[in-house]
């Protein structure tokens, strides 16, 4: 069996994460039992929530335990096999943690999940047609429920996320603008994803001017908000919603890592009657096969060519995540590990 690489939670941040949080180790791989497969990942998709998952508090999932293999979703191929639902070469998607391979008990459903390279590149299974895209399409069909003609808004508009958002939304006939950081991110939502338009949030200093912003973006209001950061730009978001629009809160990055979020206009939510709904995408199973067919079209078609933000080897790993956490991806952060 190979050599593995893995790197464990060392400690908890205090404030924001930092590369000593983290641990690389080194173990043999332990021998198949019947009814396991051993994976070889290329792919670790590196990804927001697992900011949350270093902290002990309260939370919607367990925390990582300290000195275990960081959770992460991967994407691989079968190296060998005791299992008759995987055959050796099998390109699989699972959560195989930070780590070159792991032994997976093929038994478990959804375990792992075989794709089709056909068509869509491997890695896109840990972004717009894995579980990042299904969480676009779900905050985006089942809450926001947008209408032909509606303006939808999402923030973090060029992430592996906010770009399914947009092209989903304008298959839908919507008018789509998006909030990101800087012009170059601006530039490729636009001219790259189809948006109508991106405001830059970095270039205000507030949320009245940022607002402002999003007045000229928006000159019939905002149906539809997906929220993905939280803070200034929701404050600026919220006074620009129409009545009766809908907020799918999906993520809050600016506050994730621990300090206060204030909400400078929650009366908007009752002068407006709008609906605010969290979500939590693993928490509806259910709609994970009509969401994959769909961005596996859109992706396999070439009308979504979503962008991608590769770290090379697993001990790039630490420092590429901190880099996520401070918007210095651009597309879907990965980490190649062959
Ligand atoms: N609810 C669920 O089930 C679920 C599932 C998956 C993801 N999510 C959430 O969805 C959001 C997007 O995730 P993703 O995987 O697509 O990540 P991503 O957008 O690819 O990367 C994160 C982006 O967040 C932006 N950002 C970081 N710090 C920020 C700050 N202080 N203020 C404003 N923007 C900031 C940066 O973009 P800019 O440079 O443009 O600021 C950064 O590139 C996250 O909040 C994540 O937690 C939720």
């Amino acid at each position: 069996m190979p050599q593995n690489q893995s790197i464990v939670l060392a400690s908890r941040p205090q404030g924001a994460a930092t590369a000593e949080n983290f641990r690389l180790e080194s173990a043999a791989t332990p021998a198949l039992q019947d009814g396991q497969v051993l994976v070889r990942h290329h792919y670790l998709s590196l990804d927001p929530y697992m900011r949350g998952r270093m902290n002990e508090g309260k939370s919607y999932a367990a925390p990582q335990p300290l000195g275990e293999v960081m959770i992460g979703g991967t994407v691989g191929e079968v190296l060998e096999t005791r299992s008759p639902r995987f055959a050796v070469g099998d390109k699989v998607v699972g959560m195989g943690g930070w780590q070159l391979y792991s032994v997976v008990d093929a038994e478990q459903p959804g375990a792992l999940r075989k794709v089709d390279t056909t068509h869509v590149p491997l890695s896109h299974y840990l972004g717009a047609v894995g579980m990042p895209g299904v969480t676009a399409w779900y905050g985006l069909v089942r809450i926001i429920d947008p209408q032909a003609g509606q303006t939808v808004v999402v923030s973090a508009a060029s992430g592996a996320v906010g770009s399914a958002v947009g092209v989903l939304a304008k298959s839908r006939g919507c008018r789509v603008v998006g909030i990101a950081g800087g012009a170059e991110k601006c530039t490729y939502v636009v001219k790259d994803l189809g948006f109508d338009e991106c405001v830059d949030y970095r270039a205000h200093a507030d949320a009245l001017s940022l607002s402002k912003a999003l007045k000229l973006a928006c000159p019939q209001g905002i149906d539809g908000y997906f929220e993905n950061v939280g803070g200034m730009v929701l404050d600026a978001v919220m006074l620009r919603m129409n009545a009766f629009g809908r907020i799918a809160v999906c993520g809050m990055i600016a506050g994730y890592d621990g300090q206060p979020l204030p909400m400078s206009y929650p009366q908007m939510i009752l002068v407006q009657r709008l609906k605010v709904q969290g979500f939590i995408v693993s928490e509806h199973m259910q709609d994970w096969p009509a969401a994959l067919k769909e961005l596996g079209q859109l992706v396999g078609s070439g009308r979504f060519r979503p962008r991608e933000s590769v770290a090379h080897g697993l001990e790039g790993a630490p420092q590429a995540f901190l880099g996520l956490l401070k918007g210095r991806n651009f597309g879907k952060q990965l980490v190649k590990l062959v």
